[in-house]
């Protein structure tokens, strides 16, 4: 194999092969030379109320539609098949609370009854097929119940991170033009109470749509409740409407199961909107084969389900493969580092699903923490996110995989709602690589022509042909859809990221190349940045930018230039970082913040990020030809 620089090919013998994927290299041969078969084999192994008629429809491309014709619901799958069989008594979902006290399980049995529960009440609201419903709600099993609920009455739901701040959610909650919001009184944040509802009261102030609101008991605190509006949940499962009965809405394939807001070069998050049929086809198909699940499976992904990865690998891909999955309230470091490797010994999870920030954060406590604990039951590891540093690779797959199971690198995105470059158990890994292409999927690396980059050298990553799991379009926003992802080289997805193949097939992901910046693998645009700055009275302009960090990927950089009559300092700073925490999230907290006296422009006024990059990290800056006088 070719050497690139970071690359340690890594054959290991004691890597098995899938139980599903016995042959990788022929079962992609065989997909490409017919990608759609490929689908419609996976596809015949769900359940669909009526056939599809056609698998992949491009004729109004880059409008796909998967599966035409065929009636399906993703619930159906996901839950309504296994009670018809040896699963119906199995463990669906396992949850702990943060402190550890409260554990709640849930067969494929109790989990559709109290799915059945929360789609009458949600139906009792007025909630009808194609409406959508916010929910902000914990890591808690309400949220499964509910994002369940919502797609088993083919309701669209919209769920938004609990760590968003009013401004973003009564963005997100307008734009949705939700009826429904369910919540809660409060998360837990590593001890520390996140009011919940009283964002969410804050930001119903200003979203007409909002006609009721549920709230999930969680926290215990005070909380005011609009008697029209509020609705305390465990007071409605009492009433006769919430039967545990309920039927399942026979779904188009191609109707909408989800939005769910991400961040793009603007300051106005885009809605990706996903469908019963093709997600639900490429969720169950790419963890199936890349995490090898077998029946005894527990699952753990670490993800919160206000991102896509929680969507699509701790709620609807492990329960459409009927695998336990398994769901934690709280973080790696609460009250101890030795949390997540507690539960792994204690639950005896086989495949761990986490992100690279979560393992460098780890690496810092030391190997004694991992060590305390028999893990032995992982057979599995997989990361997700951003790029894994070799270096944290070996750590997770020595120290927590004690150089027994692979480590699935999956690069994907909201967007693309399922694993795009992957590895696959039984392929030789390399430690920093996403791996290859999925089983009947193309990627290729482009220059700003279009043109193929030789092996080995960065260019633009684009996806080649259209995949089940496909985001539909933006929600509202058909022409950005186009424009964003299929107009700077028509019929080619782009993806926003640079990357490099190696000879071997290999791809190595490097980075965002747009706005957005991902700190902890959480996506973040400048622009949403930039605009919670200058909402502050004290600022005239900023500019945000992504800095090399140890443990978060990125850190957040911000420029700031002040209005006449303020003065910098650290207080100042201090309050500016506040600021941007509460008006749109403390994953947004700047880690930086730089007074400056005016920020480049070019002539026609835009912000040149990569100089105020370059000179924060002292490099060259490059072309300033056009930058302002
Ligand atoms: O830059 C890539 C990075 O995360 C972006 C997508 O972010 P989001 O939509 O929030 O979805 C994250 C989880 C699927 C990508 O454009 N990214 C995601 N996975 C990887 C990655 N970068 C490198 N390696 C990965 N495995």
């Amino acid at each position: 194999m070719t050497k690139l620089e970071g690359d340690v090919s890594y054959p290991d013998p004691a890597i098995g092969a899938s139980s599903h994927v016995p042959d990788p290299d022929g079962l992609r041969r065989a997909a490409a030379a017919d990608p759609a078969g490929f689908w419609a084999d996976r596809a015949a192994e769900l359940e669909w109320y009526e056939p599809w008629d056609t698998v992949l429809d491009d004729a109004n491309a880059p409008f796909f539609t998967w599966f035409v014709g065929g009636k399906t619901n993703i619930v159906r799958n996901a839950i309504d098949r296994h009670l018809a069989g040896p699963n119906k008594n199995k463990l669906a979902l396992i949850w702990l609370s943060e402190d550890g006290t409260e554990h709640r399980t849930f067969s494929y049995f109790s989990l559709a009854r109290q799915v059945n529960q929360m789609a009458n009440i949600i139906v009792s609201m007025g909630v009808r097929k194609g409406d959508r419903v916010t929910i902000y709600l914990p890591r808690i099993p309400e949220v499964v119940f509910a994002m369940l609920a919502c797609a088993k009455i083919g309701a669209v739901h919209s769920v938004i991170f609990a760590g968003f701040s009013a401004d973003a959610l009564q963005s997100r909650i307008d734009d949705s033009e939700s009826k429904l919001v369910i919540t809660a009184d409060g998360s837990w944040v590593n001890g520390s109470i996140f009011p919940l509802k009283d964002i969410v009261d804050d930001a119903a102030r200003h979203t007409p749509s909002v006609e009721n609101v549920i709230v999930v008991k969680r926290t215990g605190q005070d909380v005011a409740m609009d008697p029209l509006r509020d609705h305390w949940y465990h007071d409605l499962t009492v009433l006769p409407i919430a039967k545990g009965r309920c039927e399942t809405e026979v779904m188009d394939a191609e109707d909408p199961l989800y939005i769910l807001y991400t961040s793009g070069s603007t300051g106005k998050p885009k809605a990706i909107l996903h469908t019963h049929g093709g997600y639900m086809v490429g969720t169950y198909t790419t963890l199936k084969y890349c995490f090898d699940i077998r029946p005894e499976d527990r699952f753990w992904c670490t993800a919160d389900p206000g991102w896509v990865t929680g969507h699509s690998y701790l709620v609807y891909g492990p329960l459409l493969t009927g695998a336990t999955t398994f769901m934690f309230e709280g973080g790696p470091t609460y009250p101890y580092p030795n949390r997540w490797f507690q539960l792994i010994e204690y639950y005896g999870i086989t495949a761990f699903y986490t992100a690279p920030t979560a393992i460098r954060s780890l690496m810092r406590f030391g190997e004694a923490w991992p060590n305390r604990h028999d893990l032995s039951s992982l057979r599995l590891l997989g990361t997700v996110g951003e790029p894994i540093n070799p270096e944290a690779w070996h750590w997770f797959h020595r120290v927590v995989g004690k150089q027994r199971c692979p480590v699935i690198d999956t690069w994907w995105q909201t967007e693309t709602g399922m694993f795009q470059i992957t590895q696959v158990p039984g392929e030789p890994q390399k430690p920093g690589s996403a791996g290859k292409p999925f089983f009947g999927q193309e990627a290729e690396i482009l220059d700003d022509a279009g043109n193929p980059v030789p092996d080995g050298e960065e260019g633009f990553l684009v996806l080649k042909n259209p995949w089940p799991a496909m985001m539909r379009t933006l929600f509202k926003d058909d022409e950005r859809y186009v424009s964003q992802y299929w107009s700077k080289y028509p019929g080619k997805y782009l993806a926003g990221d640079s990357a490099r193949r190696d000879a071997d097939g290999y791809f190595w992901i490097i980075g965002r190349t747009d706005d957005v910046i991902k700190v902890s693998g959480h996506r973040l645009g400048t622009a949403e940045i930039e605009s919670a700055l200058v909402s502050h009275p004290a600022v005239a302009e900023a500019a945000a930018i992504g800095l090399p960090h140890d443990v978060k990927g990125n850190a957040i950089h911000v420029f700031v230039v002040l209005r006449l009559g303020y003065e910098p300092g650290e207080g100042l700073a201090e309050e500016l970082r506040r600021h941007v925490s509460q008006h749109l999230s403390p994953i947004a907290k700047p880690d930086w913040i730089d007074f400056a006296e005016k920020l480049p422009k070019t002539r026609s006024g835009k912000i040149m990020r990569r100089v105020l990059k370059a000179r924060a990290l002292g490099q060259p800056e490059g072309d300033l030809s056009t930058l302002e006088e």
